[in-house]
């Protein structure tokens, strides 16, 4: 068949985007992998979810509600706030482009951090917009790197707080004060990984009260949900609006629905994966501080183990997949010294720490 080649351009700025890889989940000839690429919930959905979506399936032939009013009144009830100011979103990659859609474009700038979610940058160059980084302190968000980065023609900030992939975060304090310094731009707090975090609301509060800032959350982390795609944001009673005029009607499926709000409803589940993630995160942390390899005290789902150098994190990486295990390298977001790996389980854990150390016991004795 020939191949009909079109000369026709795409909008500026599509053909800047590099495309997103996903977490690998394979590793070609070895069974039995275990699977930490990703930062997902070890323990999966709560069985309350899993129901509701079984349940969903036999309304497959109706198509879902559009106002998704349901999971907006369960997000609000358990987070105390106005359901009117939430949104809900295919992921919260769909809130995150919503806002670059809505609000950046040719001529305009979206501002983030040099290790920050490599989405923010996608969703700018998808808006026309131009992608501003600003550099880290030791892979800490820095406030006033931000404030300094920020233009005349700045109109979105992203922190992730904490942040994917380094695990670190900063207080609301800060994110007040940004938001206070750059008020010509929405300083949207994404808060994927706020379960993760003892008594932090993920910016909810800072939400509800300045008119610049936007938070975002998701149901792919600690509620287990990766494969749904269901997120939400909220903020400001205007942007919600605005948003909510680009949405598709029916973004969010039938199923989708339902198994987010029983998901969200079920507290209980939240807070065992809440502690069995801080248990055997500062267990992994330890273990391989042991081992000759540090990382900076993770307030995720996830550690970000420093290796002497690219070469090192390289071959550790391989030497990880030979025995079935893939965590993530992280070089496209400036850390090639670095791996991410997903806190699992205990057995997982035990598994990958083991074989870390087996590693650098091998590379210490071919010196
Ligand atoms: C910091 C951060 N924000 C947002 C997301 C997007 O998650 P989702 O679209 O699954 O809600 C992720 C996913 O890895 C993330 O790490």
């Amino acid at each position: 068949m020939s191949q009909n080649q079109t000369t026709i351009a795409p909008q500026p700025g599509i053909m800047e985007i590099a495309l997103y890889e996903g977490g690998a989940s394979k590793v070609a000839g070895v069974e039995n992998v275990v699977k930490l690429s990703s930062n997902e919930n070890p323990f999966g959905p709560s069985e309350k979810a899993r129901e509701a979506v079984v349940r969903a399936a036999h309304g497959l032939h109706r198509y879902p509600n559009t106002d998704h009013a349901g999971l907006r009144a369960a997000i609000a009830e358990v987070h105390g706030l106005d359901p009117e100011r939430i949104i809900c979103g295919v992921g919260s990659d769909e809130i995150i482009h919503f806002l670059c859609q809505a609000y950046a474009g040719p001529g305009t700038e979206v501002l983030f951090t040099e290790h920050g979610f490599l989405m923010y940058r996608i969703s700018a160059h998808a808006a026309g917009a131009t992608p501003v980084e600003v550099a880290e302190r030791d892979r800490v968000t820095d406030v006033d790197a931000l404030i300094a980065g920020a233009t005349p023609r700045t109109r979105l900030i992203f922190v992730a707080n904490p942040n994917n992939p380094t695990g670190t975060m900063i207080g609301l304090p800060e994110l007040e004060r940004l938001a206070r310094a750059v008020p010509q731009a929405i300083l949207v707090v994404d808060a994927a990984y706020a379960e993760y975090v003892e008594d932090y609301d993920g910016g909810a509060e800072l939400a509800s009260r300045l008119s610049n800032v936007f938070m975002t959350r998701t149901f792919s982390k600690i509620y287990g949900l990766g494969g749904l795609r269901v997120g939400w944001g909220y903020g400001p009673r205007e942007i919600v609006d605005v948003l909510n005029r680009i949405r598709g009607p029916f973004n969010l499926s039938n199923v989708a629905l339902e198994g987010a709000e029983a998901a969200m409803r079920d507290r209980e589940h939240i807070a065992r994966c809440q502690a069995e993630n801080a248990r055997m995160r500062a267990w992994l942390a330890e273990a391989l501080a042991e081992k000759g390899v540090p990382s900076d005290t993770s307030c995720a789902n996830f550690i970000l183990a420093r290796l002497a150098d690219a070469e090192t994190a390289g071959a550790c990486d391989e030497y990880l997949k030979a025995q079935g295990l893939i965590v993530r390298r992280v070089g496209g977001y400036g850390l090639p010294q670095c791996l991410r790996i997903t806190v699992g389980d205990e057995a997982s854990c035990r598994r990958v720490a083991h074989v870390i150390g087996q590693f650098m016991a091998e590379r210490a004795g071919s010196r």
